[in-house]
């Protein structure tokens, strides 16, 4: 019998070894030639270990140790020893310790490596996708995918001590055309018909409610062909959860207890509970954001009634056309923002569509401001008493619609507290944001679209005015939101299917196309159906909070980049003329 590659692993030997005999295996990190004395570092998923070649090693292991490389596969055996007290290196955990080598077998060379196998590391991120499995070796990335399995075991096991039952659903779904565009997979057998992959479970964890699986769970792959942002990818995972007999006031402990005992288990960190909730209309009026980050204030003020009859046409207007003024206060930022940087925060509003930005720069003396020759001393000295503005603040303003002036503002809170340093590091601020808006307007489709889905119930309070106002009806929603992040967010579901049809209706569906596109969902609803409720957390950005990274891509083992590709494996790719053709697919290049 062959005896096994290794007897411990080299990472998780320490000073109780001292002594012992092992035998080791993986990659030579690094290597360091004193002349009769060789220093190579090994590396495995646990760790490194420090080896030593010597005299003592003996001539032919001396000269295969001289023969190792960056990155070639060794098996080494050897005996644990206490590092030479001058030679303990407290930065590692295996620093006081060492292996005195006896054998040494080259499993395999490897050539040099195009990216630099460190944690330190600063490729291109092109060229580290493309190698992405020598990107994958560095130990930061190895620990992110570890905690992201831990994640999802401690996720389980969460669920599980909850009675929640994990179900798959299936990948190959129908195609639907709510909500982000599909990615769709051509059927061969039935020709002319195409599968969508699930941008989330959603319609076959409500069927299962119906069909009496109480408490379903799923660490599903969803896939949505969207355009990516630093937090989004066309292909990620949701943690998915759907529960019967629930109301809003039963869903967000259960969800809270989750997210508490991750940030336990992997932080050692006790989030209080329960987190505060906050409507969506006041997160917009006081942060112009539907996912507040909390750590810092510089609020969002109405300073409407002020300015309404004021000679600067440009705040009077905006009020007298059912719009508002509103304004924030960045404390001592006058010295940190030059001329140009307030260009830069003009044009940074604009993108979210104000129009200007007005601000006022609050001196005792030469008080200076583009407004300050349009609007009277009153009006300024209210607005300053106002915003609590004193002396070396800056007070900005936007005039305009509601929703522009909020969301503008919100966005330019956003980029002061960062050009300010105003965010506190290792804090995290969960909150709920609740009562959304059932309906938001599609300028693009011209109609209303659902907010979060189709299914989301209305609130109560609000069915009455589904048939004649739906605009106006608040849904019954919520995301957690941390540090400005959606983690997640769900629904109580419209159980009924007199409800159901209502919201088709309101987002301009007709009875034929919602029970074309819809109709097994309709039908079902019409044989006995739980209320019921549920929510979806994003497990990629619950690592990247977890974690403290900011991409996206750092979290998946695999990820696509801007253009939707896999730069190792070089995915998408073309297909074969006879795939197609069983397919009954004519490519059609001047499309
Ligand atoms: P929603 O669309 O809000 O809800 O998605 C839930 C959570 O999934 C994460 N997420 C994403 N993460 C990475 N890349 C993406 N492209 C992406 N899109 C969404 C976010 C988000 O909060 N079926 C409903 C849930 C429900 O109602 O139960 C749903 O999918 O963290
Ligand atoms: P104008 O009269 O257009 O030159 O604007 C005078 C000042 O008001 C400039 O500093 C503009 O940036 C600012 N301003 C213009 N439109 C708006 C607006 N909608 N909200 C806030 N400030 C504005």
């Amino acid at each position: 019998m062959k005896t096994s590659y290794r007897t411990a692993l080299g990472g998780e030997l320490g000073k109780a070894d001292i002594g012992r005999e092992v035998r080791l295996a993986g990659w030579a990190d690094t290597r360091r030639n004193l002349g009769g004395v060789l220093f190579i570092d090994l590396r495995d998923r646990s760790g490194k270990i420090q080896l030593v070649v010597n005299d003592q090693s003996g001539e032919d292991t001396l000269k295969e140790a001289e023969k190792v490389r960056s990155e070639y596969v060794l098996e080494v055996e050897g005996q644990v020893v206490a590092r030479s007290e001058e030679t303990v290196n407290p930065n590692t955990p295996t620093g006081d310790i060492e292996v005195q080598v006896k054998s040494i077998k080259i499993l395999d060379t490897a050539q040099t490596p195009p990216i630099y196998i460190t944690d330190d590391d600063t490729s291109n991120e092109t060229v580290r996708l493309k190698y992405r499995y020598l990107d994958l070796r560095k130990p930061k990335n190895q620990n992110t995918l570890m905690t992201r399995a831990k994640v999802m075991k401690h996720t389980r096991d969460y669920l599980d001590e909850n009675g929640f039952c994990e179900i798959e659903t299936p990948v190959l779904g129908k195609p639907t055309p709510e909500g982000a565009r599909d990615f769709l997979v051509p059927s061969r057998v039935q020709k002319g018909h195409f599968f969508g992959l699930p941008q989330s479970p959603q319609l076959f964890k409500q069927i299962l409610m119906i069909s009496g699986m109480d408490r379903y769970y799923q660490i599903a792959r969803c896939f949505r062909d969207e355009d990516l942002r630093q937090d989004r990818q066309p292909e990620f995972t949701q943690i998915d959860m759907e529960l019967s007999f629930v109301r809003k006031e039963d869903i967000l402990p259960i969800m809270e207890g989750l997210i508490r005992k991750i940030f336990r288990e992997i932080r050692g960190i006790e989030l209080e509970t329960p987190f505060p909730i906050m409507t969506y209309d006041e997160a917009m009026a006081r942060y112009g954001s539907d996912k507040p980050d909390t750590r810092f204030g510089m609020e969002l003020t109405d300073i409407s009634d002020i300015v309404k009859d004021s000679d600067f046409k440009v705040f009077a207007s905006a009020v007298a056309r059912g719009g508002s003024v509103r304004a924030i206060n960045a404390k001592n930022a006058q010295d940190k923002l030059s001329k140009k940087t307030l260009k830069n925060l003009e044009k940074h509003v604009q993108v979210y569509k104000a129009k200007g930005l007005a601000w006022i720069d609050v001196k005792e003396e030469g008080m200076k401001s583009p407004i300050l020759k349009f609007i009277s001393d009153a009006e300024k000295d209210a607005i300053l008493e106002r915003m609590g503005a004193e002396n070396g603040d800056m007070v900005f303003i936007v005039a305009d619609t509601d929703e522009i002036a909020e969301v503008s503002l919100g966005q330019l809170r956003l980029e002061l507290a960062e050009r300010l340093e105003l965010i506190p590091k290792d804090q995290f601020n969960f909150l709920w944001v609740i009562d959304f808006p059932l309906l938001e307007y599609d300028a693009e489709q011209g109609r209303y679209t659902a907010m979060h889905h189709p299914f989301t119930a209305p609130l109560d309070r609000d069915l009455h005015l589904l048939d004649e106002h739906p605009e106006l009806v608040h849904a019954d929603a919520y995301d957690m939101v941390v540090n400005g992040v959606e983690l997640g967010g769900g629904s109580i579901r419209i159980h009924n299917q007199d409800v159901q049809e209502k919201m088709f209706k309101a987002i301009g569906m007709s009875q034929e196309t919602a029970w074309k596109q819809f109709g097994f969902l309709l039908e079902a609803l019409k044989y006995g159906t739980p209320p019921h409720g549920g929510l979806a957390f994003g497990l990629d950005r619950l690592v990247m909070m977890l974690m403290d990274i900011d991409n996206i891509r750092d979290v998946i083992a695999f990820p696509k980049t801007q253009n939707h590709g896999d730069l190792m494996s070089g995915a998408p790719g073309t297909a074969e003329l006879d795939q197609l053709i069983d397919l009954g697919i004519a490519l059609d290049d001047t499309i």
